[in-house]
């Protein structure tokens, strides 16, 4: 039998719970064609939405699906996005229609399982250009509304502001084709999405995603449990959420290891989960020190201060406490923990992105 709880990958259908709302939004939105940009904190289930929602949609849209992660040039974007359109371009001689898509350049196709485009060196410039042009292009070859995600989408901004403003200046005419947008950092997000000066300032409806709400990640853990032949009281997956914090991520990778156990023992009690809890504690331990080893001492003070749950970092009584100087050595040390993805901050306040790291400090630095 397969293990219920599946992490590490976008999850789908009925590994995904909850989301209802956001999931109809999204649909909504695709199908009108308004742009819709999408951001959390890491392992949130960002592009499992997204993916979920583009399942839901088979047959009434073409999704292409961009990957920016480890996107380094724009080269590599242009073969993605080329790569992704002709696996959609239905024609009887792809090799024939070659010219009628790519209009200026000639790129080297392999067709393998994928298709794999490749532009020349020395043509990068009309290359991407040329790619940018494409989702449209498909749209009106097909007549089909085109999705594009790309997702990690942040990554991109680090290949410079020119890229963006290429890409916003071709966007902004695809009438048939709809853009999302999936990025992990917040301030990198809204410094594209939000900032006026930005050529992608005002280009399509924000979407903040939260964690799944109790009530109804407890159904789906609930569920997952009882449906594999794990016995296990509703307050045992009140503790785990507890524990985990709700985090969609950490919850599935925590449920996960806690059903072998179950499916072992076929039933599950307070123990079995405190004793899993700490036993992933202990088997993290060492990328834990590391990251601990790695940080200067104020921004050690500020996440042991999170993680001890103090919220008003800001205060004289707080700086006194952990001994700065001034409130914006707190902040720049903030910044620092939200850069490393160490911190994220929800509703109004910070929290410690990973929950085992939170207890691993508080285990070892004492609550107080
Ligand atoms: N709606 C959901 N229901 C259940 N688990 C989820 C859900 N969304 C995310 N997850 C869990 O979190 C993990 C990370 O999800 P992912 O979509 O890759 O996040 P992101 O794109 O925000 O980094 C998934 O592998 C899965 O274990
Ligand atoms: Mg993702």
């Amino acid at each position: 039998m397969k293990n219920p709880f599946v992490y590490g990958e976008p999850v789908s259908r009925e590994n995904f719970a909850d989301r209802e709302e956001e999931l109809e939004r999204l649909k909504i939105e695709i199908l009108s064609g308004q742009n819709v940009i999408i951001y959390s904190p890491r392992r949130f289930g960002k592009s499992s939405l997204a993916y979920n929602a583009l399942l839901e949609l088979e047959g009434k849209v073409i999704p292409i699906w961009i990957d920016c992660y480890g996107v380094l040039t724009k080269k590599e974007l242009a073969e993605k996005i080329a790569s992704q359109v002709l696996q959609h371009w239905r024609t009887k001689n792809l090799f024939e229609s070659i010219r009628r898509i790519f209009k200026t350049v000639i790129p080297k196709i392999k067709i393998g399982e994928k298709i794999e485009v490749e532009f020349s060196i020395g043509e990068e410039e009309r290359a991407f250009e040329e790619a940018l042009k494409l989702p449209q292009r498909l749209a009106e070859h097909s007549e089909k509304r085109v999705v594009v995600v790309f997702d990690e989408f942040q990554e991109i901004a680090e290949l410079g502001e020119h890229v963006l403003k290429k890409m916003r200046s071709e966007f902004q005419w695809h009438r048939d084709v709809t853009y999302i947008f999936i990025g992990s950092r917040r301030g990198m997000m809204e410094k594209i999405f939000h900032s006026a000066q930005s050529p992608f300032y005002n280009f399509g409806g924000h979407m903040v995603l939260k964690k799944i709400p109790k009530e109804r990640f407890k159904a789906f853990v609930s569920k997952k449990f009882e449906s594999t032949g794990v016995k296990i009281n509703p307050e045992l997956i009140e503790e785990i959420l507890d524990l985990t914090e709700c985090h969609p991520y950490y919850t599935q990778k925590f449920c996960h290891e806690l059903w072998y156990l179950g499916k072992l023992k076929g039933e599950l009690t307070l123990e079995d989960v405190k004793e899993t809890f700490e036993r992933m504690i202990i088997e993290n331990e060492a990328s834990y020190v590391e990251i601990w080893d790695s940080l200067p001492i104020s921004q050690k003070k500020v996440l042991l201060a999170i993680a001890r749950g103090e919220k008003d970092i800001y205060s004289t009584d707080f700086l006194v406490k952990y001994e700065f100087k001034t409130a914006s050595q707190v902040q720049y040390s903030i910044k620092a923990l939200r850069k490393k993805e160490l911190v994220h901050r929800i509703n109004g306040s910070y929290e410690i992105s990973d929950p085992f790291l939170r207890h691993w400090l508080l285990w070892r630095f004492g609550r107080e």
